[in-house]
């Protein structure tokens, strides 16, 4: 028997839609609009941007040579894709600001587990030329309201990872921390000291954190407009009603991060817990070619968010059947009239009344409507409410 791959599923979940048209209609009443990318990039484009020092690069990338022999990639993730996108269309060079959610599948060749996938989906949201960060605020909001709207507890991380003027310092303070103790850290780490030594601050290892717990904290180290972006960032989410936690250790796992970074998390699903994680990116556009513009955006994990949904099974529709083959072409014109807006199920095989009412009941519908013998004589139905 042929099976999906490991890591990937079918979706045969009612609530991956119902995850869609919840978050589709937060990001529209925000005024986002739809953009869909191509799934396969070229490779460069996510060396470039994801970074070439992190995980997901570096180990994880669905990479091969095509026909054409081109390096191409599924993509690990959707900003890059939008950034290109943005930057293809010269949206940077009209400089107005641009909002844009998406939704698809995204590919990463991890470990498979509880909550990680090889393919999984995300929505996300990314907002281009807004430098404020109150931007940062409006979009924590949308994804909080997304979480508030599907019933859905977490907990918000915020952190700052400061900008070209303080980070550098900041850099340089904390690898001279780490050479300190280079001999205690795991290989990992070690390595992360010269490619990229942040990364260290949310290694998973029990002693690199105990090390690191005293390690230099970049919200203590942040130049003043970050320190005051950092502040407004705190009472305009106070403002909202947002609760969050600062979270001096959460650099994310991408490397195009600037300043806000945040994620929310669920502690009802295991070690895979992040639900969503985003921040900004303001050297994105420019590092990848395009005229420098600020951005800042997020993606949920739909597969993670899954199983917190809840949503009731309620009757509803029409089921319609015939109980001789004479009568379907009947029902079935009835049910073209009828469809419109509503849920008409036409079952094209004879069977007793009995039978019909059974599988109505089985299916939710509401309502069935039968045709034997006289009702199609009378043009009519035999009808019953579930
Ligand atoms: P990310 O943190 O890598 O960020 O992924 C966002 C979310 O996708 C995670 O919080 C998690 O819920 C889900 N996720 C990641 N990997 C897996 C997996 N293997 N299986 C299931 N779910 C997963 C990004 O991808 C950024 N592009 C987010 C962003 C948008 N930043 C700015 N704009």
């Amino acid at each position: 028997m042929i099976k999906a791959l490991r890591g990937m599923k079918d979706i045969l979940d009612k609530r991956f839609l119902k995850i869609f048209d919840t978050a589709r209609e937060v990001a529209e009443n925000y005024g986002y609009s739809y953009i869909e990318t191509p799934i396969l990039e070229e490779t460069k484009l996510f060396k470039r941007s994801v970074g070439e020092s992190s995980d997901i690069v570096n180990k994880e990338m669905y990479e091969f040579i095509d026909k054409g022999g081109n390096d191409v990639c599924l993509r690990p993730e959707g900003t890059a894709g939008v950034v290109r996108s943005f930057i293809e269309h010269k949206f940077d060079k009209a400089g107005i600001p641009k909002r844009f959610w998406y939704f698809g599948p995204m590919f990463r060749y991890e470990r498979p587990q509880k909550g990680r996938f090889r393919e999984f989906h995300q929505f996300g949201i990314e907002s281009f030329g807004e430098e404020s960060v109150y931007e940062d605020i409006n979009i924590i909001s949308l994804a909080s309201e997304i979480f508030d709207k599907l019933n859905i507890n977490y907990t918000l991380k915020i952190n700052s990872l400061g900008c070209e003027k303080c980070m550098p310092n900041y850099k340089e303070k904390l690898v001279k921390f780490l050479n300190q103790h280079k001999e205690n850290l795991c290989e990992d780490c070690q390595r992360r000291i010269n490619q990229n030594p942040i990364r260290t601050l949310d290694c998973k290892n029990q002693t690199c954190q105990a090390i690191l717990k005293d390690a230099p904290k970049i919200t203590d180290n942040l130049c003043q407009q970050c320190q005051s972006d950092f502040e407004k960032l705190k009472s305009g989410l106070k403002n909202l009603e947002i609760n969050y936690e600062v979270d001096k250790h959460l650099v994310r796992g991408l490397d195009y991060y600037t300043k806000t970074t945040f994620e929310f998390i669920s502690n009802e699903i295991g070690s895979q817990s992040a639900i969503a994680g985003g921040g900004r990116y303001d050297k994105l556009v420019e590092f990848l070619g395009g005229k420098p513009t600020a951005g800042v955006g997020f993606a949920i994990g739909v597969e993670r968010i899954l199983d917190l949904v809840k949503i009731e099974d309620k009757r509803e529709g029409i089921y319609m059947g015939a109980m001789i083959e004479e009568a379907i072409p009947y029902i079935q014109k009835e049910a073209k009239k009828l469809r419109k807006n509503k849920k008409i199920f036409v079952e094209v095989k004879p069977k007793s009344l009995k039978a019909h009412l059974k599988a109505a009941d089985k299916g939710m519908y509401k309502k069935a409507l039968i045709v034997g013998e006289d009702e199609l004589k009378n043009n009519t139905f035999f009808e019953k409410e579930l």
